[in-house]
């Protein structure tokens, strides 16, 4: 294909969006952003990304521009279904120039969206020749048809769009995989400590309470919850008989288990990538007066993940049974949490969770 082929000035423009896409890890706004300019350059109403579930066969909106987002949403196409589920089913673009009249037309999206649909310009989305989604542009203005020129210039976008595509899917998976891995690890030191079944877990779903009551950003929860299942990761270098000790520790076995936070540190920390969640493990029982461990750390000086994490870890020992006590019932295990508010706590991680607490206790009954 020839520059000179292309709409006017698209080349510069496909040159920056795909810099853009290749650097930027705010997908979605750089993808509306391409289909934005698509629209302009080819003078239509309307764009769309359709992404493909490949599980469940399904086409289903990752960008469009118009239409109630709830409603837009939760449309979904099955391959070979409507002009884009057509375009995914043959992997070959497609023109329509009447919609109504067209036998691959679907009415389906239209009367969701309460838009009408008139002239369609569909393209798959390719990567290694699979159909990973569709890009459409719907309504040439003015009553006009879609062009080859268009086309082509439709296609030309689509080869970053479709690579950054399968890039986030890749690094999505990626991430998942090493969150469960993690879990994984977290739960083969639980099954070690045969009072602690699920602690883990627990922990870290009242640190995400906390988190999402404190506003944390969502990137920063993500290395908040891995902080969360390994806080105890430390616990593999403690013996069985202190760890599994039937009672409560000796002052000198309690300065052995102190050492599961420096031990949990030491194993992370060799992975250069979990930098952040090294204080989380580290300095999970420090305490707010300065009287915690490892370090005997105050106030702010202790990261902000492990003031989060020693309020989730101290809920989640009170409330639960051990074989020399039974566990708190929930409204007293609060009461003790405002009780050490300020001197063990940070107080204002604990007044977020107690916001959060009856809510989530209802909800369980
Ligand atoms: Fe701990």
């Amino acid at each position: 294909m020839k520059i000179e082929e292309l709409n006017e000035g698209f080349y510069e423009k496909l040159l920056t969006i795909w810099e853009k896409l290749n650097a930027s890890l705010e997908l979605d706004y750089i993808l509306r952003n391409a289909m934005a300019y698509l629209e302009e350059v080819l003078e239509a109403e309307r764009s769309s990304i359709w992404e493909l579930d490949e599980q469940k066969e399904e086409l289903f909106f990752r960008v469009f521009s118009g239409g109630d987002r709830d409603k837009v949403e939760e449309i979904r196409l099955k391959i070979g279904e409507g002009v884009a589920g057509h375009t995914a089913m043959t992997s070959a673009p497609v023109i329509i120039e009447d919609a109504e009249n067209s036998r691959l037309w679907s009415v389906k999206v239209d009367e969701r969206t309460h838009f009408q649909t008139k002239s369609i310009l569909s393209v798959p989305l390719l990567f290694r020749e699979k159909v990973v989604g569709v890009v459409q542009l719907i309504n040439k203005k003015n009553g006009g048809v879609f062009t080859g020129r268009d086309l082509r210039s439709v296609e030309m976008m689509c080869i970053p769009i479709a690579t950054a595509l399968v890039n986030a899917k890749l690094f999505k998976e990626l991430e998942q995989t090493f969150m469960e891995t993690a879990l994984a690890l977290a739960d083969a030191i639980e099954k070690r400590d045969r009072y602690t079944a699920g602690h883990t877990r627990r922990v870290t779903r009242y640190a995400m309470w906390i988190a999402e009551e404190i506003n944390l950003p969502a990137a920063e929860k993500k290395w908040l919850a891995l902080s969360g299942i390994l806080h105890d990761i430390g616990k593999i270098g403690i013996r069985d008989n202190i760890l599994n000790k039937d009672g409560p520790l000796g002052s000198g076995e309690f300065e052995t288990m102190k050492q599961h936070t420096v031990f949990g540190a030491e194993i992370v920390e060799k992975i250069h990538s979990l930098g952040k969640v090294v204080g989380g493990i580290l300095y999970h029982h420090e305490k707010m007066d300065g009287s915690g461990y490892p370090k005997g750390l105050k106030g702010e000086e202790i990261p902000l993940f492990a003031r989060i994490i020693s309020v989730a870890d101290t809920y989640d020992a009170m409330t639960t049974d051990r074989p020399y006590r039974k566990g708190l019932s929930s409204e007293e295990a609060t009461k003790e949490l405002e009780k050490m508010s300020g001197s063990q706590f940070d107080p204002d991680m604990v007044a977020a969770f107690l916001r959060r607490i009856p809510r989530e206790v209802r909800d369980a009954n």
